[in-house]
């Protein structure tokens, strides 16, 4: 059976992976904190996005810039006054939703129902209305086709309002408008401001990227699906600049190489898949998403966006700061390029959407064993690389110096990986232990071990064990994590 996303929430909280943001006061909607099994995945997937971006390219080069910015810096990149989702009200409910999602969901309806040129008309239809800011007309069309609350079940429906996803606060202790300051919606525009400094300070030279992970916030009028879409999340991100004309080529290097990322980290080809923008943002001249199937469809997980110069040179407008590089290569008449606003090729992935994505391909039920043994598991079969532990060491009991053993193993291991030790209860239990939390090494230590140095090593996903010697741990261990 098909894995629903409730067993992935229930997984996820029973072992330690993500609970719901302030639980005990009955949660936060669309805010989830990491628990200690969780932030170790994560950390790992970070870690490794980082690894990639920055270690093994020269050309790239990380920042950690503030979450505040100047009030101007989202003037300039244009959500002050275009970031915001279509937003509807039932009047009898007062349940809230985005006016675009209604229609996109009838439109699934129509094409579920075998009608797949009414759906394609429908969303046709939204999109001619939302690009002409015809808010009315998307009221219209909601009421004409027929949809109802699903909470009321009526189609007494409030007017169409953009509604800003921008979260705002104010600095210092007047309340004035010229105090209002935003959440960063993205971390992208924090590398932008900063792509002179980094330039000069690193004397960088085009083509060269800035990369960054952080805390991004948006208020999401409906947020649901655990992880997917959250008010608080994060965003692993890389400006990559480029001399103006050669983007396409960078785009298309970067499509493939975020595609090979997600293969690295252990997810199916099968379960990835492009999608092209066909409608693009007015400063994109191409844009892809890299799609993953989750339980509830295939969505987006990354985007990779050919943003040409748009965003540095509103800054350069807004900020009248020049944001120009000179490029001293030689074109084809041997003269210097010259001075020109960089073009953008940008990748960006949610770490949070990434982490579920994981999580689900990972969270196995399965039955194993024949005869009278069969018997149904669970196991999260995470790539070596981001399992929370590496290994778990068990003395098989507790006594005789088995302990004693184990725990020198742990001190040997420790230093490399982090490794879990357990004396308590079966053996097959601490096993099913390790399964629920995707650790893919368990490491027994008997009485044999004290005759011989030998321990017994257990894989999570085969379950077939092999006897090795103690001096082999590390390289066993370390050429599973490395792969
Ligand atoms: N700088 C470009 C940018 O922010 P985006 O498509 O709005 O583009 C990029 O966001 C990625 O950030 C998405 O592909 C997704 O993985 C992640 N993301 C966006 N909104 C999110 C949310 N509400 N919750 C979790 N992740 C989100």
């Amino acid at each position: 059976p098909a894995t629903s996303l409730q067993d992935i929430v229930a997984h996820a909280k029973e072992y330690g992976f993500v609970f719901p943001s302030s639980e005990i006061y009955d949660g936060l909607q669309a805010v989830y904190d990491y628990g200690q099994n969780g932030v170790e995945l994560k950390n790992n997937l970070k870690n490794i996005w980082w690894k990639a971006m920055t270690q093994l390219n020269d050309n790239i080069v990380g920042i950690d810039a503030a979450i505040f910015m100047h009030p101007l810096t989202w003037k300039a990149s244009g959500h002050v006054d275009g970031f915001s989702d279509p937003m509807i009200d039932n009047k009898d409910s007062k349940k809230r939703y985005r006016a675009d999602q209604l229609l996109e969901g009838k439109a699934e309806q129509y094409a579920a129902d075998g009608q797949p040129e009414k759906a394609q008309a429908l969303l046709n239809e939204m999109g001619r209305l939302l690009g002409d800011e015809n808010l009315e007309g998307v009221r219209e069309l909601i009421i004409a086709e027929g949809i109802k609350c699903q909470v009321s079940g009526t189609a007494n429906w409030t007017e169409v309002r953009q509604f800003n996803l921008m979260f705002s606060t104010q600095v210092g202790s007047v309340a004035e408008d010229s105090n209002l300051i935003y959440l960063r919606p993205e971390t992208a525009q924090g590398i932008f401001v900063n792509f002179l400094n980094v330039q000069k300070s690193g004397r960088m030279k085009i083509p060269f990227g800035i990369a960054q992970i952080g805390k991004a916030f948006r208020n999401e009028i409906v947020a649901r699906q655990f992880t997917f879409r959250m008010r608080e999340f994060e965003q692993m991100e890389m400006q990559f600049f480029v001399r103006p004309g050669t983007e396409m080529e960078w785009y298309e290097k970067w499509r493939d190489t975020r595609l090979k990322f997600h293969q690295a980290v252990g997810l199916p080809a099968a379960k990835l898949k492009f999608h092209d923008h066909e409608k693009l943002a007015f400063y994109a001249n191409a844009a892809v998403d890299i799609e993953y199937q989750f339980p509830f469809g295939f969505r987006e997980m990354e985007g990779i966006h050919s943003r040409t110069n748009h965003d540095l040179k509103s800054h350069q407008e807004f900020s009248k700061k020049k944001q120009q590089y000179f490029d001293n290569d030689l074109d084809e008449n041997g003269k210097p390029f010259g001075n020109y606003i960089p073009y953008v090729v940008e990748t960006s992935v949610g770490a949070d959407r990434l982490f579920l994505a994981v999580f689900c391909n990972a969270f196995t039920k399965e039955t194993v064993g024949e005869g009278d043994a069969q018997k149904e598991r669970t196991v999260l079969k995470l790539h070596p690389a981001l399992a929370p532990f590496k290994a778990a060491i068990f003395p098989l009991v507790k006594k005789d110096g088995l302990p004693e053993k184990a725990e020198e193993i742990v001190k040997a291991l420790r230093g490399e990986f982090r490794v879990f030790y357990e004396e308590r209860d079966a053996i097959g239990k601490r096993y099913t232990r390790q399964d629920l939390i995707g650790t893919p090494f368990c490491i027994a230590v008997d009485y044999q071990t004290l005759e011989d140095d030998t321990v017994t090593i257990r894989h999570r996903d085969s379950m077939e064990q092999e006897r090795v010697h103690i001096s082999e741990l590390k390289a066993k261990i370390g050429y599973a994590v490395s792969e």
